[in-house]
């Protein structure tokens, strides 16, 4: 088992007829890496045609959910030459077909946050910080935030977190819409884990139809705003704005963007 294949930084098991995808890299905040992301894309589908699991859960581990994806992987990516790799889990996470539960702790940046836009039930622990750091970072939204947060919150809350990209508490995440409830830290797992029984004992196919009627309106907008983001982040990654975010951060300093135009 290798740090370069990711088996030990995604935990997959199922029980009760919830299949449980643990990110668990607590070392560097579960930083998603590729080899990570692919196991997640992987264990949606080995879930989606399982008739013995009825939900998936994604968590994390205790005081981190996930710091977004690996920094260092970005940087890599924005010095080859070839295009950025397709990330496999965005497909797979806005197009599974059995209901997603995210039990949410601790520090949820970037994806962390906007794969949430994608799970049916959230819950989140009383210390959760989510963030969208994308401009922060001199990139762009993924994952159809940039057409899914402004549909859920209005368009100038869903600009006030992507423009200004600061953090904020779970209570706010619940205000705007991105969590269903929030619970003491101690106990999000059991919270999480119940709801998640309680679908799994639900009449899947009826469950399953049910998730895809209610995604069914706004599938083309999102997986055509997707395919552009996707395009626009390949770009930001290389340019000068995004090679001072990452240098700043692997310089633990403030980044300056007062040069560029
Ligand atoms: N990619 C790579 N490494 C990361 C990381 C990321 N996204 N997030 C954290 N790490 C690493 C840190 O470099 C550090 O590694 P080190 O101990 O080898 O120096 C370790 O994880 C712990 O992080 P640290 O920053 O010391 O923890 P913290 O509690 O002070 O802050 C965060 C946590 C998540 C707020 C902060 O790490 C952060 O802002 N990370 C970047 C998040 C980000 O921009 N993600 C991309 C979104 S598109």
């Amino acid at each position: 088992m290798s740090e370069a294949d990711g088996t030990q930084h995604i935990l997959v098991e199922s029980r009760e007829g919830v299949l449980c995808i643990r990110m668990n890299r607590p070392e560097k905040k579960n930083a998603l890496t590729r080899a990570m992301y692919r196991i997640m894309a992987d264990a949606i589908a080995q879930a989606d045609a399982d008739d013995a699991v009825r939900v998936i859960l994604i968590t994390g581990t205790g005081d981190c959910f996930t710091s977004g994806n690996d920094l260092a992987d970005f940087r890599d990516a924005s010095t080859s030459d070839r295009e950025r790799e397709r990330n496999p889990f965005m497909p797979a996470i806005s197009r599974a077909k059995k209901p997603v539960v995210a039990a949410v702790s601790g520090v949820a940046v970037g994806i962390g946050t906007t794969m949430l836009l994608h799970c049916d039930l959230v819950y989140a622990g009383t210390g959760a910080r989510f963030q969208l750091p994308f401009v922060n970072l001199g990139l762009c939204p993924e994952l159809g935030s940039s057409v899914l947060l402004p549909l859920l919150m209005g368009h100038q809350r869903a600009a006030e977190l992507l423009l200004l990209g600061e953090p904020f508490g779970a209570e706010s995440a619940r205000e705007l819409g991105i969590v269903n409830g929030v619970c003491a830290d101690a106990e999000l797992l059991e919270t999480a884990f119940g709801k998640a029984r309680q679908l799994a004992a639900q009449p899947p196919a009826s469950v399953r139809l049910t998730k895809a009627l209610m995604k069914r309106a706004r599938e083309v907008a999102v997986m055509t705003v997707m395919e552009e983001e996707i395009a626009h982040f390949g770009e930001r990654l290389r340019s000068p704005e995004a090679a001072e975010a990452f240098q700043a951060f692997a310089e633990r300093r403030k980044p300056d963007f007062s040069r560029f135009k």
